[in-house]
């Protein structure tokens, strides 16, 4: 199983979350996990779409890493679907890069995760991603259980470590 992160976020040295989880998925994995820091890759947002898509089509686990931003990702991942999942080669004629291929978003909110819940014109975690379980659907790719980490400014070291052991179980389970 070959697995692809990209991790969307605007800064990672300002990143404690995000920086803890990237950290942890590029630990030694027998060369198994490829990860890539997309916003570092392309500072003024122009993405290199060959390039996405010949790594996409190397990978079996396609994760998309970001910390949530308004209900959503960081803007260089709506670009990077937008350019990258084409016409011919993500969905229509021919168009089957990512059937069979698996997707998992990895997600870092600031909210604790009572703040996520169907109650008061609320949502749940899984309503807040649904865009990009609709984009896997619509691709034909399997949509795997996202992995969310809640209350990611209030982590202390430990509980950062912990997360991190998390994520890298969720990235390598077969
Ligand atoms: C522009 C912006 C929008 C945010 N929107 C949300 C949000 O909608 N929901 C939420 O739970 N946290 C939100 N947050 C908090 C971030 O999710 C939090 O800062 C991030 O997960 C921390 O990860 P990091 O240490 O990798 O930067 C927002 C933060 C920023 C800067």
């Amino acid at each position: 199983m070959k697995t692809l992160v990209l991790v969307f976020h605007p800064d990672l040295s300002r990143s404690r979350a995000n920086a803890a989880l990237m950290a942890a998925a590029q630990q030694d994995t027998d060369g198994n996990v490829t990860v890539r820091d997309e916003y570092a890759l392309y500072p003024n947002g122009k993405i290199d779409v060959a390039a996405e898509q010949q790594l996409v089509e190397q990978h079996d686990r396609i994760v998309l890493q970001f910390p949530l931003y308004w209900y959503s990702a960081p803007a260089l991942l709506k670009e990077w679907e937008d350019k990258v999942l084409e016409y011919g080669w993500a969905y229509g004629t021919d168009g089957e890069a990512l059937t069979a291929k698996q997707i998992m978003v990895a997600t870092t909110a600031g909210g604790p995760e009572s703040e996520y819940q169907p109650v008061d014109d609320g949502a749940t975690i899984d309503e807040v991603l649904s865009p990009y379980r609709m984009m896997a659907r619509y691709t034909h790719a399997m949509w795997l259980k996202p992995f969310v980490v809640f209350e990611s400014m209030e982590l202390d070291d430990a509980a950062l470590a912990d997360a991190g052991r998390r994520y890298r179980e969720a990235l390598l389970a077969e």
